[in-house]
């Protein structure tokens, strides 16, 4: 059943954002594009072996013939490496450019698949059917797709809108602990953004509540999808607006590269370089203290990662290998105010440096 919809519109591309209770009406949905050859679903084999089942019934239900290609699961797959393999397996398979692929799985997934159909054919329709609270909430939306080469993540990609996201919310009830705090740190991320009602509600939630209570769960991901595509609209190729989600991301970035990908995943780096980001905002552009301790509450009451325990001169040394650096300076994203994002904002590196020593030296456990 459909629970809600929200058109992302942009210059050249317009396309639902539609939340399900499962998959039923995905095959209608699919049969509403003109003219397809096949659907290439392109998901994990962790992923299939729940819901390969209720999916292929689905997909039964439409006379579109598909079959299934598998990435293994893991950021280390959504690598440049696996590609050609994925290339091969279309083109023995004679895809031609009337083929559909159905990202089917979380932002790993979606952003390989994504990247797949961007390029094979010079671009075929692609559709994101997300599967983790962050791929709802995030990399679902706004075309972002690419994949990481060794020296770099995310370093070979495209702006590539889907067809359309349908996203079947009782997928959920199956993703791990920890990837809880990946997405709920980019909820926690685009309320900040936000401000106003959005925050003061989820502020009221705590984690479980997510869980427990499928309209919290709703209400984040229909607020997460409206701020982020909002922002897409204005500006999707990030040309200066979009910088804004990249919230949290400088000091997320380093410290996931410097942790050599293994001890975080994106979301929850993201959620401690949110804290480096309020403090920096503190400093430098007066975000409130009584802003920032409603901030860290909010985070503490998710049970996100907060504290920083990487050394502050390692985590500088990676934010300087990180695409914004600029001479002797880095530009960050920050907040002036709850709903008042400044990106582009330049910061010294003894600054950087004093702001994260302050971060890890904080007791940040409420
Ligand atoms: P992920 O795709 O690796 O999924 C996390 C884990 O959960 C995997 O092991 C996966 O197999 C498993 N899983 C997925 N759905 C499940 C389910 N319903 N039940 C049980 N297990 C399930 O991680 P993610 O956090 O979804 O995505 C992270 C990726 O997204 C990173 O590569 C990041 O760069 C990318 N990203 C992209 C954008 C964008 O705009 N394109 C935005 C944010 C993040
Ligand atoms: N996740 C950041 C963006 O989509 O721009």
């Amino acid at each position: 059943m459909k629970l809600s919809e929200r058109k992302v519109v942009g210059s050249g591309f317009v396309y639902p954002v539609e939340l399900h209770e499962d998959f039923v009406g995905l095959s209608e949905k699919l049969g509403s594009l003109k003219k397809i050859s096949h659907a290439f679903v392109l998901t994990s084999r962790e992923i299939a072996g729940i819901y390969e089942k209720y999916l292929i019934k689905e997909l039964k239900a439409s006379s579109i013939p598909f079959s299934f290609i598998y990435l293994k699961a893991g950021e280390k797959n959504k690598h440049i490496d696996r590609v050609k393999k994925v290339y091969h397996q279309l083109i023995e398979a004679d895809a031609d450019r009337n083929a559909v692929i159905i990202a089917f799985g979380g932002g790993v997934v979606g952003d390989f698949a994504g990247f797949i159909a961007a390029t094979y054919q010079r671009g075929i329709r692609f559709i994101q059917v997300p599967t983790t609270l962050l791929a709802c909430v995030d990399s679902s939306v706004g075309g972002k797709v690419a994949v990481n080469v060794d020296s770099g993540k995310n370093m070979v990609g495209a702006f590539y809108q889907p067809e359309f996201v349908f996203a079947p919310l009782f997928t959920l009830s199956t993703l791990p602990k920890k990837e809880w705090s990946c997405g709920l740190a980019e909820v926690a991320k685009h309320s900040f953004l936000d401000g106003g009602d959005f925050f003061e509600r989820i502020s009221n939630s705590k984690r479980a509540d997510f869980y427990e209570k499928s309209e919290t769960l709703r209400y984040a991901i229909e607020e997460s999808v409206r701020v982020k595509s909002s922002i897409v609209s204005q500006d999707e190729k990030e040309s200066g607006l979009r910088a804004v989600l990249n919230l949290g991301h400088t000091t997320g970035h380093a410290i996931e590269s410097l942790t050599l990908y293994k001890k975080y995943s994106h979301g929850e780096a993201v959620s401690v370089g949110l804290v480096t980001a309020l403090l920096l905002s503190k400093e430098i552009l007066g975000f409130s203290d009584s802003n920032f301790q409603k901030a860290i509450s909010l985070m503490l009451q998710l049970e996100l990662p907060t504290v920083l325990e990487e050394k502050p001169e390692l985590v500088l040394k990676h934010m300087e290998h990180d695409k914004k650096k600029d001479g002797n300076t880095l530009k960050f994203v920050l907040l002036e105010d709850f709903g008042k994002p400044k990106f582009g904002v330049t910061v010294e590196r003894k600054t950087i440096l004093e702001i994260l020593k302050r971060h890890k030296g904080m007791n940040l456990n409420g």
